[in-house]
């Protein structure tokens, strides 16, 4: 890796698909939400036009009620599964039927600030699609603690957590019929989701089509609700954006200052004393998952303090040598390759480092850019890293690995 500025550029330009960046060639051939959203911040160190440009083709996906779906289908390809005729969706662009962390309205606010000159006009037109999304989410995916749950392990993006397994293992896949994954003919399949869980994932969008993505309906339907820190922390924070861009910008923000104050009680909610750490809940049982995540540490990016979780991350970045790892190397579950059970996420950083360096914890966020920059120099744009020994996993030449180093890291 001489030139991983250029190597980096070289891979959004190469998995620019006119307007839209697939997240990797072959595994992830559609535009993913919250990979656009980082994308685009990765495009904006050379290009500011073509990073507006990939939020707002994200926006064109927005369902009439302000749901922006997690995955938009472009253009059919037969390489992925589930594609558009599972998922049985009737939005302006065919899609996947659930969303993403909501990191769309914090990364565009960074986009923005760039050169306000610029993005005025862009901000002002995107504002209302970011706030009817936010919207969305307040009146469907809120439990009565004021935390976001999610409603498949794609929709909190990290899809084999170890934070969801009792609620998987509660669920019932035996009907799920005959399918063909994909996924396992692009990349190893000790990299990814066991076949145990793939189903499961199947299963929840088979509910979901039958339930014509009926929200009202899925409350009771789906078997899967989970108030969850990724969720939780990323509608915090962009609740929190909007409200900065609106006052900015002059704009109505009714409702934002206490939806921020909903959200913070509901990710209070999500501290796990006894773990001592924050940690997911199942919102039909209540029971904690006693997991420690990467999402864990999203706290601060949320604006949320906890002396606590900084004392855990000193500890990790003295310990892991690829920190943050996706799950806490100590627990039984660890697993370092296995997606979202161990291995470190460089855009994961970049969202901790955001938050710390926000809060003022500059020398942490400081410390965790450099072990992210070393990571990618020393590794490649990866999806995804052992957090051990930093040997890649996933995907190749990923855009948001590349984005983190063009934006962040590098
Ligand atoms: C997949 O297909 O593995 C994706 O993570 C879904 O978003």
């Amino acid at each position: 890796h001489t030139n991983p500025d250029r190597e980096a550029r070289n891979i959004l330009i190469a998995n620019d698909r006119g307007g839209y960046t697939i997240p990797t060639e072959g595994l992830y051939p559609y535009q993913w939400n919250w990979d656009s959203a980082i994308t685009a911040l990765g495009f904006a160190q050379f290009d500011l036009d073509r990073a507006w440009v990939e939020i707002e083709t994200l926006f064109t996906g927005q369902w009439d009620n302000g749901m922006v779906p997690h995955i938009l289908f472009h253009q059919q390809d037969e390489g992925y599964f589930p594609g558009p005729d599972v998922w049985g969706c009737n939005g302006p662009i065919p899609s996947s039927g659930i969303i993403q962390p909501p990191i769309a309205a914090t990364m565009t606010r960074k986009i923005w600030e760039q050169d306000t000159a610029f993005g005025d006009a862009r901000m002002k037109a995107l504002f209302p699609k970011l706030r009817a999304w936010h919207r969305w989410i307040m009146k469907w995916r809120l439990d009565e603690f004021g935390a976001v749950c999610t409603t498949h392990p794609w929709e909190a993006g990290r899809d084999n957590a170890p934070d969801w397994d009792n609620s998987m293992a509660r669920m019932d896949a035996s009907d799920v019929g005959e399918y063909k994954r994909r996924d396992t003919s692009h990349v190893n399949s000790e990299d990814r989701p066991t076949k145990f869980d793939y189903d499961r994932y199947i299963r929840l969008v088979q509910i979901g089509r039958k339930a014509a993505w009926d929200q009202q309906k899925l409350l009771s339907l789906n078997p899967f609700r989970i108030a969850d820190p990724t969720m939780t922390f990323t509608t915090l924070r962009a609740a929190r954006d909007l409200l900065v861009i609106s006052e900015q910008l002059g704009l109505a923000a009714e409702g934002l200052s206490t939806d921020i104050e909903k959200l913070e009680a509901g990710a209070r909610s999500l501290w796990n004393e006894e773990l001592g750490s924050f940690d997911a809940r199942d919102a039909h049982t209540g029971e904690m998952s006693g997991s420690v995540s990467n999402a864990s540490y999203l706290c601060w990016y949320a604006g949320v303090e906890s002396d606590k979780m900084l004392e855990r991350l000193k500890a990790t970045l003295e310990t892991v040598p690829y920190p943050v790892p996706s799950y806490d190397p100590e627990m039984p579950k660890f697993d370092a390759r296995r997606y979202w059970r161990g291995p470190t996420w460089a855009f994961m950083n970049m969202m901790i480092g955001f938050g710390l360096q926000d809060l003022g914890h500059t020398e942490h966020a400081n410390q965790l850019r450099k072990k992210t920059g070393d990571l990618i120099s020393g590794f490649g744009f990866a999806e995804y890293f052992d957090p051990i020994t930093g040997s890649p996993a996933g995907g190749k030449a990923f855009s948001w690995t590349a984005a983190v180093w063009l934006h962040w890291a590098g």
